[in-house]
């Protein structure tokens, strides 16, 4: 038994924020911004307009395009870093939305990876026979957790959600998923508070709920993770770099995508870019980036893609689909 995505679905929210309107906010330039990292602009969630919000307009979507009802589902994971509460996690609270009943919902939390690990966890359940019909979100608010204050982080992040829902079938679907992570790294790329830790105003007074990075160091180690995780794949698989008609990478920064694309001897012509669109989703963009490749019929059934993420932990990974 395997899985394959049987509808996909984005939503990004109406606010958008130019590098033009970040001028106005601190010392930068729309030409610097697109020059290091390839953003135009992000979307911002309104105010209330929460993570589940907009994970489920992008379920609505997903599950329209595969001809679903919420009564068919039986799994839901949900990926974010900034679910709209503690607990009930954002699973629960979009299965409630969505009017479904008693069967597991979760959340997960793997930073800009999210959407991979639950790609990959709902994977399992399908071919375990735990599942037939998986409801896969990612989606984020990081707006909420931005210094937009701070030009080295405001620049980079935006708002948004996608999803797909999985089917059980006799033929991959998801061929393979590759997870990885390295809390060793866990202080180059952090938001340092919790219900746990508390959320104490730090030595400036300021409460600390901001996206914390070190971005030169994020970035290389980012380029080296995505070029080994994309090899292990390949490897795995039996398979020559050739056989791969798209990429789908997490939409983080135009030239980690590139140093990727460059590794997979793959032209940008078959990668799918909408990072100049809404920046560094976390847990939304890899998803988001799948449904404007489907939706614009770049991507067509039966296409060889190659999904890649890398975030906060350090955790990274991969998934290699027959769509
Ligand atoms: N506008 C103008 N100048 C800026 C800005 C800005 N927004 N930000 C930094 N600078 C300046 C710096 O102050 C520095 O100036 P100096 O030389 O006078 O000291 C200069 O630009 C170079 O700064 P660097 O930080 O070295 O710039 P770099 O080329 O590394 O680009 C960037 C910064 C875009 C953040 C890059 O490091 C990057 O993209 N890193 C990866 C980050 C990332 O993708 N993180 C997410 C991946 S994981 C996840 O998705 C959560």
């Amino acid at each position: 038994m395997y899985s394959r995505i049987a509808g996909t679905g984005s939503y990004l929210p109406e606010k958008v924020l130019t590098n033009h309107d970040l001028e106005k906010m601190f010392d930068t330039s729309d030409e610097w911004i697109r020059e290091r990292t390839g953003i135009g602009q992000r979307h911002i969630a309104a105010e209330g307009q929460t993570t589940v919000d907009l994970g489920l307009e992008a379920a609505r979507r997903a599950m329209a395009a595969a001809g679903v009802a919420p009564e068919d589902l039986d799994l839901i994971v949900f990926g974010t870093t900034t679910p709209d509460q503690v607990f009930p996690n954002c699973g629960t609270l979009l299965q409630e939305r969505l009017g479904g009943h008693s069967f597991p919902a979760m959340g997960v939390e793997a930073a800009c990876s999210g959407f991979i690990y639950a790609l990959s966890i709902a994977d399992k359940f399908v071919r375990l026979g735990d599942a037939k019909c998986a409801l896969v979100v990612g989606a984020e608010t990081l707006s909420r957790i931005v210094d937009w204050t701070d030009r080295g982080t405001a620049i980079l992040f935006g708002d948004g959600a996608g999803a797909v829902v999985l089917k059980a079938t006799e033929e991959p679907g998801i061929i393979s998923t590759h997870l990885r992570s390295d809390g060793a790294y866990k202080d180059l790329l952090y938001c340092p508070v919790g219900p746990s830790k508390g959320f104490a105003p730090d030595a400036s007074g300021r409460t600390p709920m901001f996206i914390h990075m070190a971005g030169n160091e994020v970035f290389k180690i980012a380029v080296k993770s995505l070029g080994s995780i994309v090899d292990e794949t390949l490897a795995a698989n039996g398979l020559d770099k050739s056989a791969i008609d798209w990429l789908v990478p997490h939409q983080a920064n135009i030239r980690i995508i590139q140093a990727t694309a460059k590794k997979l001897d793959i032209p940008l012509e078959r990668v799918i870019l909408t990072v100049h669109e809404h920046g560094n989703t976390s847990a939304a963009s890899v998803p988001l980036a799948l449904d404007a490749g489907v939706r614009s019929g770049q991507i067509k059934r039966g296409d060889l893609l190659l999904l890649e993420a890398f975030g906060g932990g350090f955790t990274w990974g991969s998934a290699l689909i027959r769509y």
